[in-house]
C-alpha cells in the first residue's frame, strides 16, 4: 500500500478485474459480515473475548452512534485527481493516518498471532502498536517486520523493574514510541467472558511479554504453587498451555510448575491501580522515546497529559470494554482536541470500521486513527493475508471517501466537511 494518488481506485480495479476471472475476495467488505464470518471460525470463548464489551455493551453501541450522528457533506467540482493521504506524526511523515491498535491475546484468532499482524502492518506501511498482553514476544514480532514501524503499549505493572525492563526491550527492538494505556487499571465487568468464566491470561494466553522477560522470570517462584485438589480436564489443558508459554524444557517446566506460577504472577502484577500522573516523571527519566497515553476521554485529562510532558494522547474507551455507559469515543474527541489545541498529536480509536469513520475522526481533530477489531477478524479468517486485506480495504475506502467529499489531502479534512444530524 502506498499513499500514491488513486490507491482506492487501484484496489477497486484489482477486485473487479479478479471478479471478471471469477475470483471473489475472501474477506468481506462490510464489517457486520466480516464479524459474522470470523465468528464462525473461532471458539465461542475466543469470539466472546474479542467482540465483547463491558456490562450491557452500551458503550460499544455509543461508539457506533457517535460516529453515525455526524454526516459527511461532500463538496463537488474540485480537482481531486491527485491525493495525499500522508500525515505528520511524532516527527515523521506516515503514508496514511492509520495505525494498528494494540490488541492482546491474538492467538485466540490465529496461531501466527502478533507475528502475522506485524508482518501485515509492515507490508502495508502502517505502524503497529505491540500489546503488553501479546501472544508473542516483541523481539520475535519486530524480527519478522524488517523496517516496519512499531510502538510498544505498556500496562504499568506494580513492579517498577518490570516496567523498566519492558521499556528497555521496546527500545532495543526498535519501537519508536511508548503508549501507556490508562483505562485498564483493572479489567472491566465483561459479561460475555464472565458467562464463560473465561479469562485468557488465567489459562496462560497473552502473557508472552512477561514469560520472555528476565526481570519477570526472576519474580516467578514455583514453590508458591499449591498443587492440592483434583485436576479437571480444563485445568490440565490450562496447565499444559501455561507450561508451554514458559521458555525452557516443557518437561522440566511441568515438573517445577513454573508455567502456573508465571500465570499467577502476571495476574498479581499486571497493573497498578494506584498509578497517578506524577509517576510519569519516573518513566520520562527512563526513556528518550515519545510517551503517549491511551484512554483519554475528558478535556481536563488531556490538559494534564500536556502539563506532565506527554508527547501524544489517544482518545479511546478501549472499544467499550471498560466502563459500560462511558461516553462514545467520538463524542469525546472534539472537546479533547480543543483542549489540546494542536500542541500534541491526538489519536483516536473505538469504532473505526470504514473509511468514513476515519474521515469523521480526522475532521473532528484527530491526527490519526487506530484500527482495532476489524483486523483481528481478518487475522482469524486468513492470517497475515487477511490482516493485509482489511488494511488495504480501509485505506482504499478512506481514499475514495476523501476524494468524493472533495478533499485532496488529509489537511483539507476539517469540521466544515461534517454536519451533526442527531
Ligand atoms: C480483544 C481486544 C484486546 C485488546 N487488548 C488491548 C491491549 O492489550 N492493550 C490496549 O491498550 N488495548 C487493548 N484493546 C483496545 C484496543 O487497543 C482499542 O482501543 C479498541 O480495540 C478500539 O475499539 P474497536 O476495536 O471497537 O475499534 C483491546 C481490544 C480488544 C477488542
Amino acid at each position: 500500500m502506498s499513499s500514491s494518488p488513486g490507491v482506492g481506485l487501484q484496489r477497486q480495479t484489482e477486485i473487479y478485474l479478479a471478479g471478471v476471472r471469477g475470483q471473489r475476495p475472501q474477506i468481506p467488505f462490510d464489517y457486520e459480515k466480516l464479524d459474522r464470518l470470523a465468528r464462525s471460525r473461532m471458539s465461542p470463548e475466543a469470539y466472546a473475548y474479542i467482540a465483547g464489551g463491558a456490562g450491557a455493551e452500551r458503550t460499544i453501541a455509543a461508539n457506533r452512534a457517535a460516529l453515525d450522528r455526524w454526516k459527511i457533506v461532500p463538496r463537488v467540482l474540485r480537482d481531486v485527481s491527485d491525493r495525499d493521504l500522508s500525515v505528520e506524526l511524532l516527527g515523521r511523515r506516515r503514508p496514511t493516518p492509520l495505525l494498528i491498535a494494540p490488541i492482546g491475546v491474538l492467538e485466540l484468532a490465529h496461531k501466527d498471532a502478533d507475528v502475522a499482524v506485524g508482518k501485515a502492518a509492515a507490508a502495508e506501511g502502517v505502524p503497529v502498536i505491540f500489546s503488553n498482553q501479546a501472544s508473542r514476544p516483541m523481539e520475535q514480532v519486530a524480527g519478522a517486520m524488517g523496517e516496519g514501524t512499531r510502538w510498544f503499549q505498556l500496562y504499568w505493572s506494580t513492579s517498577d523493574e518490570l516496567v523498566a525492563s519492558f521499556v528497555g526491550r521496546a527500545e532495543a527492538c526498535g519501537c519508536e514510541a511508548i503508549v501507556v494505556t490508562l483505562d485498564t487499571k483493572m479489567l472491566g465487568w465483561r459479561s460475555r467472558d464472565l458467562d464463560f468464566a473465561h479469562l485468557p491470561f488465567a489459562t496462560g494466553m497473552g502473557i508472552a511479554q512477561y514469560t520472555s522477560d528476565p526481570v519477570f522470570q526472576s519474580l516467578v517462584d514455583p514453590s508458591t504453587v499449591d498443587v492440592s485438589g483434583r485436576p479437571t480436564p480444563a485445568a490440565v489443558r490450562s496447565l499444559i498451555r501455561a507450561t508451554r508459554s514458559y521458555p525452557g524444557s516443557f518437561r522440566e517446566n511441568l515438573r517445577s510448575r513454573i508455567g502456573v506460577a508465571a500465570v499467577r504472577k502476571v495476574m498479581e502484577i499486571y497493573s497498578r491501580p494506584s498509578l497517578t500522573w506524577d509517576e510519569f516523571a519516573w518513566l520520562r527519566a527512563r526513556t528518550k522515546l515519545p510517551i503517549l497515553v491511551k484512554g483519554i476521554l475528558h478535556p481536563d485529562d488531556a490538559r494534564l497529559a500536556i502539563e506532565h510532558g506527554l508527547d501524544g494522547l489517544i482518545v479511546s474507551n478501549h472499544g467499550g470494554r471498560q466502563v459500560d455507559g462511558a461516553i462514545g469515543s467520538l463524542d469525546a474527541l472534539p472537546g479533547v482536541a480543543e483542549a489540546v489545541g494542536g500542541r500534541i498529536p491526538v489519536l483516536f480509536d473505538s469504532g473505526i470500521r470504514a473509511g468514513a469513520d476515519a474521515f469523521k475522526a480526522l475532521a473532528l481533530g484527530a491526527t490519526a486513527v487506530l484500527l482495532g477489531r476489524p483486523y483481528v477478524y481478518g487475522l482469524a479468517l486468513e492470517g497475515e493475508a487477511g490482516v493485509r486485506d482489511v488494511i488495504k480495504n480501509l485505506v482504499a475506502d478512506f481514499d475514495l471517501t476523501m476524494a468524493l467529499a472533495g478533499c485532496r489531502s488529509v489537511s483539507e479534512i476539517g469540521r466544515d466537511c461534517l454536519e451533526l444530524v442527531p
